[in-house]
């Protein structure tokens, strides 16, 4: 079922779980995931960035295909825009059907990002729609910057919950978005995570970057707090390193034989992160709201147990 990411966020909070964010590129991934969501009865978020509509497939061909899938799932499904970061951008996953946006403003001052992020929190909660802010730069692994010490101050994140009215708060706790280097797991600060739900009073707080960050990390940054969970750059690896070896093993295999292969390779990788994150069978904790799914996102609101 097409539902917010508040819905699916705030059921996550109240049960102590997280929920995998994840983005499906094309329709093998995009099947892959949903029949991982569907057989662990996951509830599941797809996050589009903005980079990545530019560069590849637009919202336009991606948002349809999500919500027909969504038709036949039963497990919540929710859509994001990945680091949304102008008004371009947030327009066009308003005039897009998206679910939720994830507004980045944390390269900018704080007060900015805390004038920036109410204005779009005021708009998303006009139009049913759910909202992640951040706060604390997550940077990119392989300019070194998963810094030590570089984390979101949990005063700081109360206020910024308080003044922008976000459902949701990305804080840096020392991971960083795509691949680290060979050998290093991320030291991930879990007192911050712990003080910063506490300081929040309980606000879902969503993890970025945890591609290579070590199941253990995972599952202790989950006790800790968070409620979401981003993983990119593993998904396209499992999809890469599948149609290396397959090709590799068969370099004529049949096309739509080694799309399958991917589609699997996709599944099999996402339930393991859903196993990690504790989100497998919750699903059972939201009600249908209708009997195909057929939402829009405001009829989704408040349907939890
Ligand atoms: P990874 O690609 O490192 O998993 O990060 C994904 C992410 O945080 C998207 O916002």
């Amino acid at each position: 079922m097409y539902t917010d990411l508040k819905t699916i966020l705030a059921n996550a909070a109240a049960n102590h779980y997280a929920v995998i964010a994840t983005s499906p590129i094309n329709l093998e991934m995009a099947r892959g995931m949903v029949l991982a969501a569907s057989e662990k009865n996951a509830p599941i978020i797809f996050l589009f960035g903005q980079n990545m509509m530019r560069r590849h497939a637009k919202a336009e061909l991606l948002i349809p295909m999500i919500k027909k899938l969504a038709e036949y799932a039963t497990v919540p499904i929710a859509t994001c825009l990945d680091h949304g970061n102008d008004d371009e951008r947030v327009m066009y996953a308003f005039r897009n059907g998206f679910t939720s946006i994830m507004y980045d403003g944390s390269l900018l001052p704080m007060e900015e990002n805390i004038a920036k992020t109410k204005a779009y929190a005021d708009l998303c909660h006009q139009f049913g729609m759910g909202i992640e802010g951040e706060l604390g730069h997550v940077g990119i692994a392989m300019n070194g910057d998963d810094k030590k010490g570089i984390y979101t101050d949990p005063k700081d994140a109360a206020n910024f919950v308080k003044q922008t009215g976000v459902d949701c708060i990305a804080i840096a706790v020392g991971t960083a978005h795509g691949d680290y280097p060979a050998g290093i797991i991320p030291h991930i600060n879990f007192d911050c995570i712990k003080a910063c739900k506490d300081s929040t009073g309980g606000m879902p707080i969503a993890l970025h970057g945890g591609s290579g960050s070590g199941d253990e990390n995972i599952m202790k940054a989950v006790e800790a707090g968070i409620n979401k969970v981003n993983v990119v750059t593993d998904m396209f690896s499992a999809c890469r390193n599948e149609l290396i070896s397959q090709l590799k093993a068969n370099p004529k295999m049949d096309y739509i034989q080694l799309m399958m292969e991917e589609e699997n390779a996709v599944k099999k990788a996402l339930e393991h992160w859903i196993d990690l994150t504790g989100s497998a069978g919750k699903a059972a904790l939201f009600k249908p709201v209708n009997k195909i799914g057929l939402l829009t996102s405001k009829c989704a609101i408040g349907q939890t147990e």
